[in-house]
């Protein structure tokens, strides 16, 4: 079973207002480009054989009801239009979600009581989506966690004539203490409480299946599992019963584990990471969302 580089998608962060690049200490060899320093990163890449991005937004402005996040004017879709203006041949998924741009930074526009207002987030979430398919995003990637965002996504993207434009659902999202160095490099970390009112108890099995069912019967397109490495039971299982396209999210934290452990001169990176891939493939894995893409492109070409 062969790693392709085009089963990897590398997730990147655009950040508005900045020139260049800036390197944050939670993830080594993780950056937050500017909109002109991430189109030479993602030729780059390209060019190393990669297709397939992720991107994050780090918006100039928080508000409490993150309308940065679906201004005209947003990071993310300035970011897909200038990539699709001039990158051939590459897929982009486009992260969905409120924490980044909100004040509070939850995932959701909140009600009286501090809780998500389902409504209200769902209706954001849509215009998020509308406005990154607009710009042409290939695959748009709700991670709010809000009950109902991919059938609430795909009822607007089809509306407006969106319909080829797919959905990578983050159907089973554990709440994790794996998310910390992404908090870090994306600005979003709560400022009160926790997620764990809306992700899921990593204790809970037949309870996350249930979310992957749901997400297809909202139709989703790629099914997802986060954090991926304590977690290959559910994406094994998920593949055995679903049999539908399945990507892991080789998250923050165990990215930073392994750079700790290889640090450490204990641990070779190499074998390391290559023993990491292959335990996703095994579990069933089709996708694999991981900050190592950039480094194993690279062990490639050496
Ligand atoms: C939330 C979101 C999270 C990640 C991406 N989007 C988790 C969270 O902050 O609760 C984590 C990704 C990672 O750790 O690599 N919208
Ligand atoms: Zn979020």
């Amino acid at each position: 079973m062969e790693l392709l580089l085009e089963q990897l998608i590398y997730p990147i962060f655009v950040k508005d207002g900045i020139n260049d690049k800036e390197e944050v200490c939670s993830m080594p060899g993780v950056y937050r480009f500017s909109l002109s320093a991430l189109i030479g990163e993602i030729k780059r890449l390209k060019g190393l054989g990669l297709n397939k991005f992720l991107i994050f937004g780090i918006p100039r402005k928080k508000d409490i009801n993150g309308t940065s996040a679906y201004s005209a004017d947003n990071i993310v879709s300035r970011a897909i239009e200038i990539i699709k203006k001039n990158i051939s041949d590459i897929i982009i998924f486009s992260d969905i979600c409120l924490c980044a741009y909100t004040t509070h930074g939850h995932c959701g526009i909140l009600n009286k009581e501090n809780g998500i207002d389902l409504d209200l987030t769902l209706d954001v979430l849509s215009k998020i989506a509308l406005n990154h398919a607009r710009a042409g995003a290939d695959y748009v990637a709700p991670s709010a966690m809000a009950k109902g965002q991919v059938r609430a996504i795909r009822e607007v993207l089809d509306t407006y004539g969106y319909r080829g434009v797919k959905i990578m659902g983050y159907s089973v999202k554990f709440a994790s203490s794996a998310y910390g160095p992404f908090r870090e490099i994306a600005d979003s970390s709560p400022r009160f409480g926790d997620r764990r009112a809306y992700q899921l108890d990593y204790k809970d099995k037949e309870n996350a299946l249930s979310y992957i069912e749901s997400d297809i019967m909202s139709g989703a397109d790629i099914l997802m599992v986060k954090p991926a490495l304590w977690f290959l039971d559910i994406v094994s299982e998920a593949k055995k019963k679903f049999n539908k396209v399945l990507a892991v999210y080789n998250v923050s934290g165990e990215y930073l584990m392994v750079k700790k452990a290889v640090e450490s001169r204990y641990c070779n990176e190499k074998n390391m990471v290559c023993e990491i891939m292959s335990s996703f493939k095994r579990a069933g894995a089709d996708y694999i969302i991981t900050y190592h893409a950039k480094d194993i492109a690279e062990w490639r070409m050496e």
